[in-house]
């Protein structure tokens, strides 16, 4: 009876069937107890009274507290009929995404040397994302970022036209123009370009940007940087090279190579047989960004000569996240970090 009771108690989800059990148990004249007093207590051999009398009362203080205790939630699983015999169903933590992960590490390193890290926005102006980086309008160097351009912008002057930015570059100029150096920042961000997918380009992508402005910052101190950042970021074997390249914001501008992680520099099919591969832009800050900074300030404070050349010099870098995460983990189709496969994102739990 006492088990009864129990499951009975435990299936109470509403007011009614509530009342219902306790008629059914406590009712004056057919309750379940009143039957058995009647049927059994009364009767029963002297020397079985108290024992029987004994239970008899436990039982009654069973079904009063089932009474009074709060009702049981629908979910219980003796209402549901849930099968608890069953397998239950097994809920995966959430894990940062492969890529997430790869620009925390990057981010990371720097914080390490003393970088903070800057955001800004992904639509950008025409004036952050090229004109202050030194591609003026027309400028066939603007044919290297294939632009995604805002709708409806053909109204306003150039400078002030949206569009989706195409590399992190912009909050360089957003950062000088808010703040004096000394500046040590990176900028972790998505950018866009009007590429056709295929298993390298993706019209979405990730950047980390660095820069870092001051007194005497020379191209050693960006070697040396860029350097360090390797070999933490791929292990202290791998050794860096600097390459002559272009960009229109920096003046000299190097492309960076590291010793190919696959086959030790070597050669082999992963690094086309080179030794080498390429993996991040960067340069000197070129000193027509500082005038157009420089530019920008005064027209809050006419007189701001903080980003003089003559007294300030800088460094600056880009790299793509998606490249080194697929260099990281061998991943040879960029596809994968964007199609929610459980099957690849697994393999980063
Ligand atoms: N913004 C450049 C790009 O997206 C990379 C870069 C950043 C180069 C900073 C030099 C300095 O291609």
């Amino acid at each position: 009876l006492a088990a009864e009771v129990r499951t009975e108690a435990a299936a109470l989800t509403t007011p009614d069937a509530q009342e219902a059990f306790r008629l059914h148990w406590l009712g004056r004249k057919q309750g379940r107890l009143k039957l058995i007093s009647d049927a059994w207590l009364k009767s029963a051999p002297a020397e079985a009274r108290k024992p029987l009398g004994i239970r008899f009362n436990q039982l009654k203080q069973q079904i009063e507290q089932a009474l009074e205790a709060p009702l049981a939630t629908a979910s219980t699983a003796a209402v549901q009929g849930i099968d608890v015999t069953l397998p239950g169903a097994i809920r995966t933590p959430g894990i940062p995404h492969p890529l997430l992960k790869t620009m925390q590490e990057i981010v990371q390193v720097f914080h390490h040397l003393g970088y903070s890290t800057n955001l800004g926005p992904q639509v950008e102006t025409d004036f952050y994302n090229f004109e202050a980086l030194n591609f003026p309008p027309n400028h066939p160097a603007r044919d290297t970022q294939d632009t995604l351009q805002i709708a409806h912008q053909s109204s306003k002057p150039s400078r002030d036209r949206l569009l989706m930015r195409t590399h992190t570059s912009p909050v360089q100029i957003r950062t000088m123009v808010a703040q004096a150096p000394p500046i040590r920042i990176v900028i972790p961000g998505k950018v866009h370009r009007n590429d056709a997918a295929d298993a390298t380009h993706s019209p979405i992508f990730h950047q980390v940007e660095g820069l870092c402005v001051d007194t005497n910052i020379t191209f050693s101190d960006l070697k040396g940087t860029l350097d360090h950042a390797m070999k933490a970021l791929f292990g202290s074997d791998v050794k860096t090279r600097f390459f002559p390249s272009f960009f229109p914001f920096t003046e000299p501008s190097a492309d960076v190579q590291i010793s190919c992680i696959f086959c030790g520099g070597k050669g082999c099919r992963k690094c086309k047989h080179s030794g080498w591969i390429e993996l991040l832009g960067c340069g000197m800050v070129d000193p027509a960004v500082f005038a157009a900074v420089t530019e920008e300030r005064r027209k809050t404070n006419p007189a701001d000569d903080t980003y003089n050349p003559e007294r300030i010099t800088g460094f600056a870098f880009g790299m793509g996240v998606e490249r080194i995460a697929m260099i990281q983990h061998g991943i040879s189709d960029i596809g994968h970090f964007y199609s929610g496969d459980m099957r690849f994102l697994e393999q980063f739990a």
